[in-house]
């Protein structure tokens, strides 16, 4: 799950995607930029995931390096300046290919970290719901 500082919109998509997910996959959030690195998620966050009891007081935020490439199947940034970033960074085709756009038909998770609260609890109906149907939809390929 790849977003831009990894502290608002990819470490909750994670926590979600694992609360969703049976044993056997492993799901992790980075960001395309170092600027939040080892920091823990965004206190707006962490507060608006724990009253839906999703805990991330545990994350850390990490940036995006070339090796994630090789150990992850799939890239799933949040907006097109995620993918444009993440993209910059792939090398081969095979790469590239595992840079997709979490959302369907060019939809965006829109960054809550410049607005208020509300911006917030957006995000979190938007990814819960939407990480319902990848869940489902990676549980189906599994199989
Ligand atoms: P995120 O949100 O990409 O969802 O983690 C942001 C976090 C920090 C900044 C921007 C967006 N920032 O400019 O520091």
């Amino acid at each position: 799950m790849l977003c831009l500082g990894n502290i608002c919109r990819s470490p909750l998509a994670e926590g979600l995607l694992k609360s969703k997910l049976p044993g056997g996959f492993e799901v992790a959030s980075a960001g395309t930029s170092g600027l939040h690195q080892g920091q823990g998620a965004d206190t707006r966050m962490i507060e608006t995931a724990k009253a839906q009891g999703v805990d991330l007081s545990s994350h850390r935020a990490q940036q995006l390096n070339y090796e994630h490439f090789s150990y992850y199947d799939r890239i799933y940034c949040m907006d097109k300046s995620n993918r444009h970033n993440a993209l910059e960074l792939a090398k081969t085709p095979q790469d590239k290919e595992k840079v997709v756009m979490l959302l369907p038909n060019g939809g965006e998770v829109p960054d809550p970290y410049f607005g208020g609260q509300e911006g917030f609890e957006q995000v979190y109906s938007l990814l819960d719901n939407y990480l319902e149907t990848l869940a489902q939809t990676l549980i189906d390929q599994k199989h």
